[in-house]
Formats: structure tokens, C-alpha cells, sequence
């Protein structure tokens, strides 16, 4: 009747930007991640027969309909899926800023699909929960495991997450530098499709499976310098093809840019770092733990007010009783 269960967020090394199927959610490419430890989200779903709507909670505020309607309607696709009746609640806490590019829909909807299986007690697979979670939210297909994670393009049945390496051995962290964390005005799901105008999209997507390859085996042979170069390209063609779409837009705040500006900068000064931007401003640093406080304090020095949260890997999804 009830369950809790709790998700962290991911960010892709390897971006996806753009679906085969809108209401599927399978992908046009395939993508890669980090799953991280800071930023999660927790999820209880119940459904009691006694119950007469379906509300939907977030971080303690009821939401309106427009706000739960996303949600709402995932869940009426997972009861039709399984045969499933009766009216439901949600509560949720997101411990990462909401719609501002730090992957919120990553962490909610893997945790959401979580804590519906269990209250169910459908019996399923972390790769059917990876499934599941893919229908509520692209991203989250990879939040169902830890560490770096694989998402496979393909079809509803063959397109699901698979894990590379649950549990590194390696020092590699991202900082997360909150340049804003307020509502994004174009949505993910909206901007991957308006992206899909630009001259450049194809060709990239033609790149999609050397780049995925490429990024395995920097993985693999833990070659920093690789991970960071790619991860980076990856940032860069996606964000290039949103500022070359028809109608042309971006996620870039003037922060952003310096941010950018100034990773290079430490990077020719010997400090090495890398950069990924996902559908919002905030910045993301690639590094090893030997430069973490020289990069903080630079990019402290450069902007007064920003947040910098530190984040390493993250473990799958779990129940929380
Ligand atoms: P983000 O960059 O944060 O992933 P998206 O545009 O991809 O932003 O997704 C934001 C949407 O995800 C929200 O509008 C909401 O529908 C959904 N979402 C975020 N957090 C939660 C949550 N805890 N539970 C359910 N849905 C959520
Ligand atoms: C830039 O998974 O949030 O973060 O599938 O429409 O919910 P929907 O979009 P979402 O898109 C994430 C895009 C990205 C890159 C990535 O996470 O791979
Ligand atoms: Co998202």
C-alpha cells in the first residue's frame, strides 16, 4: 500500500538530447553518466482504496493540477501497464534544486518508479525498474543505478540502463557551481526538441556511438584527461546545437560563461578541470580530489555568491522504511 524509496540524481558525461519516441521516452542516442552522492530525491507513493483524488506533494507544498499533471499522468500509464486500479498519493522531497538543469526528473522519477513497484509489490528487475523509470523522465532510466552508468538507445523493450561500474575506485568529483537554481524557462523535454532543428544535430548523432566507445574505454583505463575532453564535447555539441536551432536559444547565464572561461584558464595554468551543462546555467566540474579547494577558491574569487556543492559517486536506487 505504501513505500518509500530514495534515488540520486545522475549527470551524463555522454549527453541524451532528443527522443525516437515522445511518449516512450526512448532515445535517439545513447548516453553515459555519473550517478552523484549529493543530490537525491525521496518518493513515497500510497494507494488505499479509501482515498477519493490523487495529490501530489512536493517538498511539502500540495501541488495544483498544472504542476501534477506530469506526474499524474505517469502514474495512470504504470497502473494501465500492470492492470492497476485506485486513486494514489505522493509525497516528495527533492533534496537538488527543481527544473534548474541538476537533473531533479532523474532522481524523482527513478525514485517514483521505485516506490510504485514496491507499493505494488510488483516483482521487478532493476533493469524493469530502469524501464519504467525511462517512461516518466529520459534521464532517470540511469538514476535505477550507482556510479558511472550506461543508457542504451533502442526500442521500449531494449532501451534500459546498464551499469559500467557501480563503485569506482577512483577520486573523481564534480562541483557543482549553482550559478541559479530558479524554474528553467524551456523545459527538457521542450528544449531537446527544438534542438532538433539544427544543421548540426544529425551529424552529431551520427557521432553518438564512437563517442559512447571512446568514453567507456577512458572509463576503463581511468584516463582523466580523455573522460574530461569528451565529457566537455559532449557538453559543448549539445548546448551548439540549441544555439543553432530554428528558433535559435540557450541555457547560458552570463555566469556561465565566465565559469567556462575561467576552467580554461586553471586548466592552462596546470590545474586540470573539465566543465559539463546540462538544460540549465549551473556549471558542473570535472575533477580529481588534488585540486578540488584550488578550484573552489578560483571560481569563489571570480563570483561572490555561488554555491559550489561537491559531489562524488552516488549509489543506486533504495527503499527507505
Ligand atoms: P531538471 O533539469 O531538474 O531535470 P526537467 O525539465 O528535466 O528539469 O524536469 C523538471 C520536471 O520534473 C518538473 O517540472 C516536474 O514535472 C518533474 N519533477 C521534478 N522533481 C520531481 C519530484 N520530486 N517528483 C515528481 N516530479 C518531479
Ligand atoms: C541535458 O531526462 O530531463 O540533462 O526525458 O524529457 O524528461 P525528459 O528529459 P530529461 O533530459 C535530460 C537532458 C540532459 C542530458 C542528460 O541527462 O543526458
Ligand atoms: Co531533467
Amino acid at each position: 500500500m505504501e513505500a518509500t524509496a530514495r534515488a540520486h540524481t545522475n549527470i551524463a558525461l555522454i549527453k541524451y538530447w532528443g527522443k525516437k519516441d515522445t511518449a516512450l521516452k526512448t532515445p535517439l542516442m545513447s548516453s553515459l553518466s555519473m550517478t552523484l552522492d549529493a543530490f537525491y530525491t525521496d518518493t513515497t507513493f500510497i494507494h488505499d482504496s479509501n482515498l477519493t483524488e490523487d495529490s501530489f506533494y512536493l517538498n511539502k507544498i500540495k501541488q495544483n493540477d498544472n504542476n501534477s499533471e506530469r506526474v499524474f499522468n505517469y502514474i495512470h500509464h504504470l497502473q494501465k501497464l500492470f492492470n492497476l486500479k485506485g486513486h494514489f498519493t505522493i509525497y516528495s522531497t527533492n533534496h537538488v534544486p527543481t527544473s534548474a538543469g541538476l537533473a531533479s526528473s532523474a532522481s524523482a522519477f527513478a525514485a517514483l518508479a521505485t516506490a510504485f513497484a514496491k507499493s505494488y509489490q510488483l516483482d521487478l528487475s532493476l533493469t524493469d525498474l530502469s524501464r519504467l523509470a525511462r517512461s516518466g523522465s529520459g534521464s532517470a532510466t540511469r538514476s535505477i543505478f550507482g556510479g558511472f552508468v550506461k543508457w542504451i538507445k533502442g526500442n521500449d523493450q531494449t532501451s534500459i540502463a546498464v551499469p559500467i561500474d557501480q563503485n569506482p575506485d577512483w577520486d573523481l568529483h564534480m562541483l557543482a557551481v549553482e550559478v541559479n537554481t530558479g524554474v528553467k524557462k524551456i523545459s527538457s523535454s521542450k528544449g531537446m526538441i527544438q534542438a532538433q532543428t539544427s544543421p548540426f544535430y544529425l551529424p552529431w548523432l551520427e557521432r553518438n556511438d564512437e563517442e559512447i566507445t571512446m568514453m567507456e574505454n577512458a572509463i576503463k583505463s581511468k584516463n582523466f584527461t580523455k573522460l574530461g575532453e569528451l565529457a566537455e564535447l559532449s557538453a559543448n555539441e549539445m548546448h551548439a546545437t540549441n544555439l543553432t536551432a530554428t528558433p535559435s536559444f540557450t541555457y547560458f547565464e552570463p555566469q556561465t560563461l565566465k565559469l567556462i572561461k575561467l576552467i580554461q584558464e586553471l586548466r592552462s595554468q596546470g590545474i586540470e578541470c573539465y566543465y559539463t551543462i546540462d538544460a540549465g546555467p549551473n556549471v558542473k566540474i570535472l575533477a580529481q580530489k588534488n585540486n578540488l579547494s584550488a578550484i573552489s577558491s578560483a571560481v569563489h574569487t571570480l563570483l561572490d555568491n555561488v554555491k559550489i556543492v561537491d559531489a562524488s559517486f552516488g549509489p543506486g536506487v533504495k527503499f527507505l522504511d
